[in-house]
């Protein structure tokens, strides 16, 4: 019982760290910004990618581990479609990483623009993001099961 509560309290603390992280480089990546902001983007993904792993830790726990049993998720297309939708996070996400990564050394008071394909980029991931609790909320209460047992 403990154990369960731990791991959905890591689960919600680790999706705001996600969103904040997410929501920063949302707010940072737009036009021509200095190197600097480049390198407070790339400290953001950071934190991006571990909590990454911790809703993904959480997640699979709370899926195979504590609470219900596995099946009452497994069986249910709504949870497929969030497991879908974190992995498209995921990918969507390597391109932003990878700039990041590439262009945050350098002059902090140098210029850099920021490609249209990375502000799209976050701004899919956010959008992604914000359908998940939706999505979380119906299969929490087995909504989405009869679609496969009819
Ligand atoms: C951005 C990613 C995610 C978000 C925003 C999210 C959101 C949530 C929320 C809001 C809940 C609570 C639902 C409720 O009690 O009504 C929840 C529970 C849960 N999540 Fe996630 N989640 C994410 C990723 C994942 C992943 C990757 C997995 C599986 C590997 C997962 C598996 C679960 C499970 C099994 C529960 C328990 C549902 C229950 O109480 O019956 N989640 N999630």
């Amino acid at each position: 019982m403990t154990d369960d509560l731990i791991i959905r309290y890591l689960h919600f603390v680790s999706i705001f760290i996600l969103v904040a992280a997410v929501l920063g480089q949302h707010l940072i990546l737009r036009g021509t910004i200095t190197r600097a902001l480049v390198g407070k983007a790339q400290r953001l993904d950071i934190a991006y990618a571990i909590s990454v792993v911790v809703v993904l830790g959480t997640g699979l726990l709370q899926w195979l581990v504590v609470g219900k049993p596995a099946d009452f998720y497994s069986s249910n297309p709504v949870f497929h479609t969030k497991l879908t939708l974190f992995l498209v996070i995921g990918l969507v996400s390597v391109y932003p990483s990878v700039y990041l990564g590439k262009n945050r050394k350098g002059e902090p008071e140098e210029l850099v623009t920021i490609p249209r394909g990375i502000v799209w980029s976050v701004r899919v991931e956010l959008l992604i993001i914000f359908l998940m609790p939706l999505l979380a909320t119906l299969m929490a209460r087995g909504i989405g099961i009869p679609l496969l047992k009819e």
